[in-house]
């Protein structure tokens, strides 16, 4: 049975990977690409995202969306992934345009004529975010939110506290964690040590010789430089395509709970940490005051992912490049 997709983006090398893998599954129709700014300005982002899609020979409307968060100035993270997003080599921009229509309405468009879309968020979420302040009641037609997003352990990416795509609009992401929407959480943490793609790994997507494999590599030239910079860690590390594949095959989730999650937006030091309720002491009377926004609603559970079954994901990467 096919499964209707719509997909939110800041199109960087990692997310590339990412939108491949959806445009290739055979069960899977993406509906709508949004795009928000994020690793790079929105008019970059967009046009990563049209090239990506023609890349993968297909048609799928892209909408451009938020050019920086609800409240905050855009930090973006071209120190990470190259001017361009994608590792600065120079790829021609796609013939494709843009939809005319912003990625804000064209979300609530979607979901509302597609009920039991499966919505898949790979940036921050200032689109997501405003499309649930126009529309509060779309969340009922929405089966699925899979987020990359956030550091349930608590070791950030981009402040020790943070991982980026919370952190770049928090008053966002604290928005869509309160909404209902039925979040699954796929952390940063989970594209680190095994799952991070070593030399074998890299070697193998070489060796089929085609363009989406070449692609994935080479545009993540960068993105392995700079997480070697920041972890010590040698390879190319996936945290879009992981948070894909989840959505794609939820049983690449290997363990998993419910649990309250609050998102800071107000120390500096802490900005856009995603406070994990682990030991479900939230609703202690001692936290009510702190966590009521995050109890009072249905459902009020984030399903957190807490470990990936590496093995079949790589398996399931490899064969979307194939
Ligand atoms: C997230 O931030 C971006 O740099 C990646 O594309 C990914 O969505 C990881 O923290
Ligand atoms: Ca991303």
């Amino acid at each position: 049975m096919t499964r209707t997709f719509l997909i939110d983006t800041d199109t960087a090398s990692d997310d590339a990977v990412a939108l491949i893998m959806a445009l290739r599954a055979k069960e899977i129709r993406v509906e709508a690409i949004t795009v928000v700014a994020g690793n790079v300005p929105v008019a970059q982002a967009t046009s990563n995202a049209l090239y990506t899609v023609e890349l993968c020979g297909a048609e799928v409307p892209v909408y451009s969306g938020a050019e920086g968060p609800l409240l905050r100035k855009l930090s973006i993270a071209d120190w990470f992934h190259g001017n361009d997003g994608l590792g600065d080599h120079g790829y021609k921009p796609s013939r494709k345009r843009a939809e005319s229509s912003p990625a804000v309405d064209a979300m609530v468009n979607v979901v509302r004529c597609n009920p039991g879309i499966e919505i898949v968020t790979l940036g921050p979420l200032t689109n997501l975010a405003a499309a649930l302040l126009r529309d509060p009641g779309m969340v009922e037609s929405v089966k699925r939110c899979v987020v990359m997003g956030g550091a349930p352990c608590c070791v950030g990416n981009v402040t020790p506290a943070a991982e980026f795509n919370i952190w770049v609009d928090p008053e966002a992401a604290r928005i869509v964690f309160h909404s209902g929407l039925p979040i699954e959480m796929v952390g940063w943490q989970l594209c680190r040590g095994d799952a991070v793609f070593g030399k074998q790994d890299i070697d193998r997507l070489l060796a089929l010789r085609n363009p989406l494999a070449e692609f994935a590599i080479r545009s993540n030239s960068v993105a392995l430089e700079s997480f070697f910079r920041q972890t010590g860690e040698t390879g190319i590390s996936l945290p879009d395509p992981v948070c894909m594949g989840i959505a794609l095959d939820p049983s690449l989730c290997a363990s998993s709970g419910r649990h309250y999650v609050e998102i800071e937006t107000h120390s500096e030091l802490t900005r856009g940490m995603t406070v994990v309720d682990q030991l479900n002491v939230a609703g202690d009377p001692r936290n009510r005051d702190n966590w009521a926004r995050a109890i009072d609603r249905e459902p009020a559970r984030v399903h957190v992912c807490w470990s990936l079954d590496v093995l079949r994901w790589k398996e399931l990467l490899v064969s979307s490049l194939t």
